[in-house]
């Protein structure tokens, strides 16, 4: 693939050098210089490029700077330090956490869930708990099917044979929300969920399909099924025409099936225990057919409803946060998704600099934003990020 680039590359040096070839030493700049080896001016005038080298310097030293600025600033005036961190030595022998089968057992007493969905790849070694630490109540899976089992990680890259959706996500929440329910043998319709704080607070698995759906979906169907015997996943009930809360709620996103998510686990219950992640800026579309009574996405198929911030709201670029228009399309389109039932959600927030992230939060948890989108739990749920800033 690379061939074409090389071809190029020789093409332009016979191009540029060929007619300079006298005095090549003088000047590496190519055929331009011709002009400049008959009257050479005192001092040569700048290029473009070298003031566009400039200028990306300029910036970037502004940026460098502001961004130190707000990191020193907010670890000595910002947000509450994080007292305890149960990870620390999470997953090293000696520790008791070799497997993920153990986990503190108060570890969750004090936690005060938050609307917030923890997109958390970095914190590899231990997904699903960095998050409900935190107390998000959403949580993230990026899944790819290899050799008949479903791997998680970020890209492929990240795979590893042993972390799989069953070891990382399904099995840990069985064993937290067995502990949660100690007495539990058979279904009482009154399960407590991971949050001590909320026992009715729901968790959604958010499972992001990234091979190809129709394939990988029956797996995660398959996959899911501890949770489904032990009736802790949400489910829609075709027979009342409800859609019925239980620990954890599992949606499908990336490339997960609409259709297969329709036609439901097909169990003998004709319950449906998977949603869909509707495309938040296509609800708007819909309506604004006319046709308002007939709803592709709504909350008997469907959970979130998401969008790509950047791609649906446009770029933020500083403090003042998203502007009129942005700000109009933000609140018809949460109230869009509110009308179905939906929970709104958007991914790919600015997370830089530190203060337009945070502006950005505001602006959505004031809208009335159904879950927020973050990378950084801890800032999210532990500091006090609606504070003006330091600057
Ligand atoms: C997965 O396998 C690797 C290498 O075999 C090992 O070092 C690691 O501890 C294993 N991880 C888990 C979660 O079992
Ligand atoms: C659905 O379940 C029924 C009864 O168990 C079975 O006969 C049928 O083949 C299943 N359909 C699919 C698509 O798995
Ligand atoms: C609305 O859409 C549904 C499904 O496409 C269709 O069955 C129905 O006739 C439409 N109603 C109107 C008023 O266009
Ligand atoms: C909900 O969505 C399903 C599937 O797209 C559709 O058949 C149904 O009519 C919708 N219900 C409402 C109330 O819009
Ligand atoms: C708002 O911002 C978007 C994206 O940056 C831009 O396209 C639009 O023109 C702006 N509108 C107003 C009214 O400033």
């Amino acid at each position: 693939m690379a061939f074409w680039k090389f071809e190029k590359q020789k093409a332009t040096m016979a191009v540029d050098y060929a007619p300079v070839r006298q005095d090549a030493e003088d000047d590496e700049h190519g055929g331009t210089r011709v002009t400049y080896t008959t009257t050479r001016p005192e001092m040569r005038k700048p290029r473009t490029w070298q003031l566009y080298l400039l200028g990306l310097a300029a910036v970037a030293l502004t940026f460098i700077i502001v961004d130190t600025g707000e990191t020193i600033a907010h670890r000595y005036f910002g947000g509450r330090l994080v007292v305890r961190d149960p990870f620390a030595n999470w997953g090293q022998s000696g520790s008791g956490t070799e497997q993920l089968a153990w986990y503190p057992t108060d570890f969750l007493r004090d936690v005060i869930p938050v609307p917030c969905h923890s997109h958390n790849d970095y914190w590899r070694t231990v997904p699903v708990f960095t998050a409900l630490y935190a107390g998000c109540t959403g949580v993230e899976a990026d899944v790819w099917l290899r050799n008949g089992d479903l791997l998680v990680g970020h890209d492929t890259a990240s795979l590893q044979p042993n972390r799989t959706f069953q070891t990382l996500y399904v099995n840990p929440l069985v064993e937290i929300l067995q502990h949660q329910n100690p007495k539990t043998e058979f279904y009482d319709g009154n399960d407590n969920g991971v949050f001590d704080t909320d026992p009715e607070q729901t968790l959604v698995l958010l499972v992001d399909i990234k091979t190809d759906g129709a394939e990988t979906w029956p797996w995660v169907v398959k996959q899911l099924t501890p949770l489904r015997e032990k009736g802790w996943l949400s489910y829609y009930d075709e027979a009342d025409g409800q859609f019925h809360p239980r620990p954890i709620t599992v949606v499908g996103t990336g490339n997960a099936p609409f259709d297969q998510i329709l036609s439901g686990n097909n169990n003998t219950l004709q319950r449906r225990d998977a949603f869909y992640d509707a495309p938040l800026n296509k609800l708007e579309e819909e309506d604004g057919s006319g046709n308002a009574t007939y709803h592709t996405y709504n909350a008997t198929n469907s959970y979130y409803a998401s969008v790509d911030f950047w791609h649906a709201i446009g770029a933020v670029w500083w403090r003042g946060g998203p502007n009129i228009t942005q700000l109009g399309k933000i609140r018809s389109q949460i109230q869009a998704a509110k009308d179905r039932g939906l929970v709104s959600r958007y991914w790919g927030l600015p997370p830089w600099p530190i203060h337009v992230r945070n502006k950005v939060w505001e602006v959505l948890v004031e809208e009335g934003i159904g879950m927020l989108n973050v990378d950084d739990v801890n800032a999210a749920t532990k500091e006090d990020w609606t504070r003006p800033g330091t600057f």
